[in-house]
């Protein structure tokens, strides 16, 4: 068994997949190019945001949304604070970070394992210019309240919606919910592609000219540059792929939900499964479950040849780069219980439910 099996998306789509991707070949358009504007187009409208623009990787969008928003690269920002979660993917805090800004970092929900709002709130200060909540897992945390509190006190929001690229919060989209959305074409991620992508969305004219400079050196156009920028585009190549990807895309994430729900049926009594907010609708791009027992349950599983993962093995504030923020165990009560007691299930869209009874079996079987 596969822990993902990004083959099986592939295969389902391959004639037209391979058709476009001949296709970018035979016209060469590599940097830039028809289907990367294509894509940009219909993912903007999809998630409801007016631009969208193709990104190198998720991160390097995250990066670039910080410069558009006003931090320019090459100066001090010392003094500023940005605030992220105590339980993501290192590139949260990493990207405030790479520009001497100061991570605050928030602890999490015990149930959502997103920024714990209670929390959030008090930490903002004078110093905060921006929160990055992160829409762990595939659900979105609650915009209405992170966007209610970035206006009291006037600070910027960066949805981090890596993760949750499709995924529904009341009404609205994910990648619609900040002054500035990111997501990941990772692989691994909901909406994958075949290398590293990303894209980030807004609604912000002002916003949207800078990341368009941002992500091709500055350059606003013959070799003028004034921004300080970097090689971060989205390959068309890629674009082309999300493209194909992109035609099945509300079907795939009906399976997906559909395997997290069988999942949950199942294995609610045994162990704790992801509490999915009432107005979320989760892409559930990880599953995670947690368990006391997790190291020897997951030794069991590995036995049976059944992969798990750690999403994460570490949380934020215990990251050794960001030692000098002065953060000691014990201080991220909530994450850090997660990070040692949760464990994530191998999920795919195309996954078989004998695939799953399979795992489901094992887990009640070493789960005391
Ligand atoms: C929450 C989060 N933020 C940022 C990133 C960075 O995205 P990428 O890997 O495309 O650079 C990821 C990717 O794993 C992520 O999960």
């Amino acid at each position: 068994m596969k822990f993902m099996d990004l083959y099986k998306g592939y295969e389902k789509r391959k004639i037209a997949m391979d058709e476009r991707i001949s296709s970018i070949i035979s016209r060469s358009q590599f940097i830039f190019g028809s289907d990367l504007e294509e894509l940009e187009e219909k993912l903007a409208n999809y998630s409801g945001s007016k631009y969208g623009l193709g990104i190198s990787s998720g991160h390097e969008a995250l990066q670039l949304a910080l410069i558009a928003l006003g931090f320019n690269a090459g100066e001090d920002h010392s003094d500023k604070e940005v605030i992220v979660p105590a339980l993501t993917f290192f590139s949260t805090a990493e990207a405030p970070a790479f520009l001497g800004m100061k991570v605050v970092i928030c602890d999490i929900d015990k149930d959502t394992y997103n920024m714990d709002l209670n929390l959030l709130e008090k930490l903002i200060n004078k110093n905060t210019v921006a929160i990055i909540p992160v829409n762990l897992f595939g659900q979105c945390i609650d915009y209405d309240k992170i966007n209610e509190m970035a206006k009291k006190y006037n600070v910027l929001v960066i949805e981090d919606a890596c993760q949750s690229f499709g995924a529904d919060y009341k009404n609205k989209k994910s990648c619609n919910l900040g002054d500035i959305s990111v997501t990941s074409f990772f692989p691994a991620k909901p909406l994958g592609c075949f290398g590293d992508g990303g894209m980030a969305f807004t609604n912000n004219e002002e916003f949207y000219q800078k990341l368009k400079k941002l992500r091709h050196h500055g350059d606003e156009g013959g070799m003028s540059h004034v921004m300080l920028g970097t090689t971060g585009r989205l390959d068309n190549l890629q674009a082309g792929i999300i493209l194909e990807k992109f035609k099945g895309f509300d079907e795939d994430m009906c399976l997906r939900r559909n395997v997290a729900e069988y999942y949950t049926e199942n294995l609610k009594d045994i162990v704790k499964t992801p509490k999915i907010e009432s107005f979320n609708k989760s892409v559930y791009a990880q599953y995670v479950v947690m368990s006391e027992n997790r190291d020897e349950v997951r030794n069991y599983l590995k036995e049976k040849e059944i992969p798990t993962a750690l999403y994460y093995p570490n949380p934020i504030h215990l990251a050794p780069v960001l030692k000098h923020l002065g953060y000691r165990e014990g201080d991220m009560p909530v994450a850090e219980y997660v990070c040692k007691n949760s464990f994530a299930l191998p999920i795919y869209n195309e996954m078989a439910r004998d695939e799953q009874d399979y795992v489901i079996e094992a887990l009640r079987q070493v789960v005391k």
